[in-house]
């Protein structure tokens, strides 16, 4: 007996599959994460990032009208000053890298793109957590909100179209709401990474900001076991005023990506992190993947996983390859 139904009829021909293709990958779907490192005189390498640079202000610049060209969606930009303290203070400066880079961006881009800012403190604090500490050690969860108020307000003046607060304090986001709509800065969005799970996968990042951390962020990013966990935290930042909700990582995280997508009446983003990034990189080195069709195929599932939005290293040269299709 001949088979009844063939789904391979569907796949015959390259016309076929492009007609029934279920999940689209767009240039305009996928952010850029860009590093900026205060007193660069050249563009640093990131050994553990292979493509990826801690940019001068200059290269900044250039580089990310590039991406914009290319057609990426938007852009998250993360400072790596030459100094740090127990409080930040170079996050709320407004001469601090991130802040300084930030108005150049908006100076050279406009409103031609989605300018975004990390909007956490451990790339300034000399001990690396995401808070300031208590004398006993701790992160204490409510003195560091009032420095993330103050850091979203630095980050609005000085041109970011939407916070990323990646601190993962509870109230974070009603609170920078808050402090944001009182500066005037009603229409500065928040990008909530609602769901930031404590990964082995950050590792690439912290060479990226020349990260002080020695221990972990346990007690305020959440074990990689919690699914339900996720949920609360989502409806938590929806109801304090996420505009959108990021899960973090991406790719060992679809499952909560999806249940995201579900209760989530904004748009979703998950970040494909540093170490995504480099395990395909190192592997494709190796000679043992294709990058660009592994780079690709992991960028299809996170959006067929629900993701609207799609933070990745490859977004520039991702848009460029899509460009061809
Ligand atoms: C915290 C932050 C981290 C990343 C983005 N924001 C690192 C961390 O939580 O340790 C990681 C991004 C990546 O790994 O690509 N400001």
């Amino acid at each position: 007996m001949f088979p009844a139904h063939r789904p391979r009829r569907l796949r015959t021909t390259p016309a076929m599959r492009r007609l029934v293709a279920e999940t689209t990958l767009r240039p305009r779907q996928l952010v850029l994460p860009m590093f900026v490192k205060e007193g660069a005189t050249a563009p640093v390498e990131i050994e553990s990032m292979p493509g990826v640079v801690q940019h001068t202000r200059d290269s900044l610049r250039k580089a990310a009208v590039e991406a914009v060209q290319a057609g990426v969606g938007g852009l998250m930009l993360f400072g790596v000053p030459a100094t740090r303290d127990a409080v930040g203070s170079g996050a709320t400066d407004p001469d601090g890298i991130l802040n300084a880079a930030l108005a150049d961006l908006r100076a050279e881009l406009g409103d031609s793109t989605v300018l975004m800012s990390d909007c956490c403190l451990d790339e300034f604090t000399d001990h690396g957590h995401c808070g300031v500490l208590t004398p006993t050690g701790e992160v204490d969860n409510d003195a560091t909100l009032e420095l993330y108020g103050e850091m979203a307000v630095a980050q609005a003046r000085a041109g970011a179209h939407v916070v990323g607060p990646s601190g993962m304090m509870d109230g974070q986001v009603g609170f920078i709401r808050g402090v944001l709509d009182d500066a005037g800065f009603t229409d500065t969005g928040i990008l909530a990474y609602a769901v930031k799970y404590s990964s082995a996968l950050y590792g690439p990042f912290r060479e990226a900001v020349e990260s002080q951390l020695v221990g972990d962020r346990k007690t305020y990013q959440q074990d990689p076991a919690n699914a339900r966990e996720a949920l609360r935290e989502v409806e938590l930042d929806l109801a304090e005023g996420a505009d959108m909700v990021m899960v973090k990582p991406a790719l060992p995280y679809l499952d909560v990506v999806r249940a995201v997508r579900e209760i989530a009446h904004v748009p979703v983003a998950a970040y494909q992190i540093s170490g995504e990034y480099a395990m395909v990189e190192a592997a494709a080195r190796n000679g043992w993947i294709e990058r660009e069709r592994t780079a690709l195929e992991t960028l299809t599932s996170i959006r067929r996983a629900g993701a609207d939005i799609v933070l990745t290293y490859w977004a520039a040269e991702a848009a460029r390859w899509l460009d061809r299709e």
